[in-house]
């Protein structure tokens, strides 16, 4: 891969908001050993090298039968801050200003860890982020997928007490053969509840998922999407809407979803007029956090930086922030361009 060193420093750079970040995808190897030590609890591997070499997937399911193995080491309100704060500490460090991050409450409560320590702990991470970096946040509940209706309604009774500090649902887990109208009834009740709506869809699954999510989950935002270019009534529909699609270069590499950052949609679902954003996924599983997921991209040489101008200001753009929010990072976002001069 060539390297663009103006480029790349150009890109990272650009005050960005991450929209599509799951924060069990960002335990590190070593936070993993640490929390073990800490809880007492046994990793089928004997070093930080050989749980990493482990990290080689060929399809969404291996991935994620790992992802869940390695969530057993978060045990307590202090472990699920302590992961929240790694993580921010890293996006503060890439120009991350705001993030809207997943979680998981079914992966937790089914190992009969309590929802309100879950909760209670990355929110108690999400304060320390802002006082210490100015980074904000949101939290986006995510049902997984695989795991049927009802208990997805019991996830959102648990959340009940908490709806101040939930702005969003989410679907996530195992896409082929759940598909998005598995969980209509739970996400019409979401919106009842004054909770926005965003689902993956369109990253195994096919552009018949996306339309899914559009008509039977309402969602307002959707996670992944790439699939939605097989079908030009669907894209014809995004860029109608405006919908914004949270794309994942990284983890798409790594989940062999494209077979080269070369190939990847971002670029045509740019110049469809498509509101794409970038984000990591599961940084510590794919290989990078966002300005590395942006620095891929760079290096194919395939955008320019007023597309990447473009993709940071869709971030803002797409995210739950209040209009008056989004327009003041968006001078921020102006002013870093018109300062870095042109290409
Ligand atoms: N897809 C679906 N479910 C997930 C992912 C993903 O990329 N990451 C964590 N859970
Ligand atoms: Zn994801």
């Amino acid at each position: 891969m060539a390297s663009h060193p103006d480029l790349d420093r150009f890109v990272a750079g650009l005050p960005k908001a991450e929209l599509h970040v799951h924060i069990e995808g960002t335990l590190e190897p070593e936070q993993m050993f640490e929390l073990a030590q800490r809880n007492g609890i046994g990793i089928p591997f004997d070093s930080v090298e050989a749980l990493r070499a482990a990290y080689s997937f060929s399809r969404l399911q291996d991935f994620l039968d790992i992802y869940y193995r390695g969530a057993d080491v978060l045990r307590t309100q202090a472990d699920f801050r302590d992961l929240a704060a790694a993580y921010f500490d890293r996006a503060a460090a890439d120009n991350v200003i705001h993030a809207e991050i997943f979680f998981d409450p079914q992966t937790h409560t089914d190992r009969g860890i309590a929802f309100d320590e879950v909760i209670s702990g990355l929110l108690a991470g999400m304060a320390d982020a802002e006082a210490k970096h100015g980074l904000t946040s949101k939290l986006i509940l995510c049902f997984l997928r695989h795991l049927d209706e009802d208990a997805a309604f019991a996830t959102l009774k648990a959340a009940e007490p908490w709806l101040g500090s939930i702005a969003a649902v989410g679907l996530d887990s195992s896409e082929v053969g759940h598909p998005p109208e598995k969980f209509a009834r739970v996400f019409a009740a979401a919106r009842e509840l004054g909770l926005k709506r965003v689902a993956h869809a369109g990253e195994e699954g096919p552009p018949d998922y996306v339309w899914q999510a559009l008509d039977e989950l309402g969602v307002d935002r959707l996670d992944h999407g790439n699939r939605s270019l097989e079908d030009p009534a669907l894209v014809t529909r995004l860029a109608r809407e405006a919908m914004t699609l949270t794309v994942c270069p990284l983890s798409n590499l790594k989940l062999c979803v494209v077979g080269s950052l070369d190939a990847h949609p971002i670029e045509a679902m740019l110049r469809h007029g498509l509101r794409a954003t970038v984000n990591s996924d599961d940084p510590a599983y794919f290989g990078g956090y966002v300005n590395d997921n942006y620095r891929a991209l760079a290096a194919t040489g395939g955008l320019r930086r007023a597309d990447f101008a473009t993709l940071a200001r869709n971030s803002f753009h797409g995210s739950f922030l209040s209009d008056a929010e989004v327009t003041r990072h968006l001078a921020a976002l102006d002013a870093y361009v018109e300062g870095a001069g042109a290409a």
